[in-house]
């Protein structure tokens, strides 16, 4: 990527935090670029534990482990949020020590290592750290179900219906070669979905993640196996948090 690009990238990314700043999105940033004690979830009882030093933390789950069980069991989440999220927040945390991102919010840092040959430890972690995050509040125990209603009028404006996304989210997330995610995101006054590789996101194409569903093996796998598809329609059906996409909806 040349300067010019990422310079741009990096301005654009800093219009999205002012734009973010009155969205539910800013809720996610703020909680995943904490650099003290997180703050206390809406019912957290899985707390997090102490982190190695360095600025990022784990974020406590809004849920307890055995919360989205028989959907996604409390192994899997244990092992998921316990041990995968936990391990981009230290390894983020090393790989930053004593450099200018030490100092950065999580996305300044995912804006300034887009695509930078030398930097792809820090954006990988930085990336993951802000899309597990994100992932955790697309879920609730309380999920499935209708949208709100100004989520859903977007919704059928878009798509055509409430299904008609449901199923554009799973040919995403079955669709999407190897790992990565599949989202729900705003593009000015519409509504798209898509998926991405690896750690990357939307927030690097310049659209607005409402919600989104990791697929990467380790979020299913202990449960479901191979079969992702019974795993994305069971988070589809049960799990998915259409109050926390109608929260980010905007006016980007
Ligand atoms: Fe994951």
């Amino acid at each position: 990527m040349d300067n010019l690009h990422r310079d741009r990238l990096a301005a654009r990314f800093s219009r999205r935090d002012l734009l973010l700043a009155t969205a539910g999105v800013a809720t996610l940033g703020a909680a995943a670029s904490t650099r003290a004690a997180e703050p206390a979830a809406a019912s957290a009882p899985t707390a997090a534990t102490a982190a190695p030093a360095g600025p990022f933390t784990l974020p406590a789950l809004p849920y307890a482990d055995g919360a989205l069980d028989p959907v996604i069991s409390a192994n899997t989440l244990g092992f998921h949020h316990g041990k995968h999220h936990r391990a981009y927040v230290d390894n983020l945390n090393k790989a930053i020590a004593g450099t200018v991102f030490a100092a950065m919010p999580l996305e300044k840092i995912i804006a300034a290592t887009y695509g930078v040959a030398d930097k792809t430890a820090v954006y990988n972690n930085a990336a993951q750290h802000w899309n597990h995050s994100f992932y955790w509040r697309s879920l609730s125990p309380q999920g499935g179900g209708e949208p709100p209603a100004a989520l859903r009028h977007k919704i059928e404006a878009s798509f055509g219906s409430v299904a008609a996304c449901q199923k554009e989210l799973l040919t995403a997330a079955t669709g999407q070669f190897g790992s990565g995610w599949a989202w729900l995101v705003q593009e000015g006054d519409k509504l798209a979905v898509s998926h991405t590789g690896n750690a990357d996101s939307p927030l690097s194409k310049g659209s607005k993640p409402l919600l989104t569903i990791d697929v990467w093996e380790h979020a299913y796998y202990l449960d479901y196996q191979n079969r992702r598809a019974d795993y994305v329609n069971a988070v589809l059906a049960k799990l998915l948090n259409w109050g926390f996409a109608a929260d980010n909806l905007g006016s980007a």
